[in-house]
């Protein structure tokens, strides 16, 4: 059978990386991987979700298997609108469409937004996931210029002079850099595109996961609510498990109106069993006090990676850090493609992302997102350690 003959024309733009491709490798014994965006599993909380899953069963019995409303189970609408309300901002149960992750959400916009040679904005890097949920359209993605206090005063100024159709940030400790728009910034943000025409997408899974500094408001919050120009995505996925695929969109009733009926046709619904799951564990305490052995475990994995880069890289690569999340992205100082470094780094067992695939300008190739949630902290030191011993075989 010749696919290419059947395949839709917008295959084409449905890209294997090769650095996948290596990452294949990191399965390996032996192997500490900072590649994946993955939690720690052992951090699960396994039993809790076992309890939680007898209680449901218990006490609804088949109601929770059931078929259900494509807009998502209603308590647990309920429930996001009420956990993101307060004095000055009002969400109702209209405002939120429950996805199958996050992922979802990103997917609906593109099905629901984006014409070809639409103009997306977009933080430079960013999330990897999010351009390919959207290139399938043939949007033109306009690259924003960043630094570690995340999109700069002179982008966000000129971002309504280019008439973006949206504008996509990740403000907490963003992937792939984990770092974070200042506060000054975020107000700048609303004010400039208050009125314009143009979408905020403010994407936020790790927001709840910080481990030094102040918590921001968000652009939701700074903006007194979705209308008329916003869309919150958020996730369960990185405070309690991914493996549930329990996400959420927050936004204007008419455009979540919009995104519900295209995702009638993906999925019909959202797994109604994960959903009561979801709810269950938010109300009897248990996301909440997980949470709290989060924080406290990934940020000793943040200071431990942080520490061994300081002992191992200096001179050799700068970084950033973050005060939450689960990824630093550093910069290789003598001109070696990151590439090219990590095929010497996985034969020495560790494993990264090389950040070129991240950009949207083509550039980036000497950079390289660290995830630290998953490797233990007694690891993270040498797996650094030989990240710096490929580093130097090379120069
Ligand atoms: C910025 C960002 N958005 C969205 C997602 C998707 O997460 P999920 O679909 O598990 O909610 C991720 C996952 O890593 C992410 O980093």
């Amino acid at each position: 059978m010749d696919w290419n003959q059947l395949l839709a024309g917008r295959t084409s733009l449905m890209r294997r990386s090769a650095v996948r491709e290596l990452l294949r490798l990191t399965n390996r014994p032996g192997m500490i991987s900072f590649a994946g965006g993955l939690p720690a599993p052992e951090l699960f909380p396994v039993a809790e979700v076992r309890a939680a899953a007898d209680q449901l069963l218990d006490q609804h019995g088949s109601k929770v298997l059931q078929y259900g409303e494509t807009e998502g189970v209603a308590e647990l609408r309920d429930w996001v609108a009420t956990s993101l309300s307060r004095p000055g901002l009002t969400l109702s149960r209209d405002h939120v469409l429950i996805t199958t992750g996050s992922q979802q959400g990103l997917d609906l916009i593109g099905r629901v937004l984006i014409d070809p040679n639409d103009k997306l904005a977009l933080e430079n890097p960013t999330y990897l996931a999010a351009l390919s949920a959207w290139r399938p359209w043939q949007p033109q993605f306009l690259p924003l210029t960043c630094d570690e206090d995340g999109l700069t005063s002179d982008a966000i100024a000129k971002v309504p002079g280019l008439r973006p159709k949206l504008l996509y940030t990740i403000p907490n400790f963003q992937n792939p850099t984990g770092v974070t728009l200042a506060l000054e910034r975020r107000r700048q943000l609303i004010a400039r595109l208050a009125g314009s025409g143009t979408l905020i997408v403010e994407d936020d899974p790790y927001g709840e996961l910080r481990y030094r500094g102040e918590a921001l408001p968000g652009l939701l919050e700074l903006a007194g609510g979705p209308e008329p120009q916003l869309l919150r995505l958020g996730s369960f996925s990185k405070v309690l498990a991914p493996g549930l695929r329990v996400g959420f969109v927050v936004g204007p009733a008419d455009l979540i109106e919009k995104m519900a009926l295209a995702k009638q046709a993906l999925d019909l619904h959202t797994a109604t069993f994960n959903q009561w799951l979801v709810l269950e564990l938010l109300r009897n305490g248990v996301v909440d006090r997980n949470l709290s052995k989060l924080r406290a475990a990934y940020g000793e994995r943040c200071s431990a990676m942080l520490e061994a880069l300081e002992n191992h890289l200096r001179g050799a690569a700068t970084w950033t850090r973050p005060e939450g999340g689960m990824f630093v992205f550093a910069r290789l100082g003598n001109g070696v493609s990151a590439t090219t470094l990590l095929a010497k780094a996985v034969e020495r067992g560790v494993a990264f992302v090389p950040g070129g695939e991240f950009h949207v300008d083509g550039s980036g190739e000497q950079t390289l997102r660290l995830n630290f949630s998953h490797a233990s902290p007694e690891k993270i030191p040498e797996g650094i350690r030989r990240i710096a011993e490929a580093l130097a075989g090379l120069s």
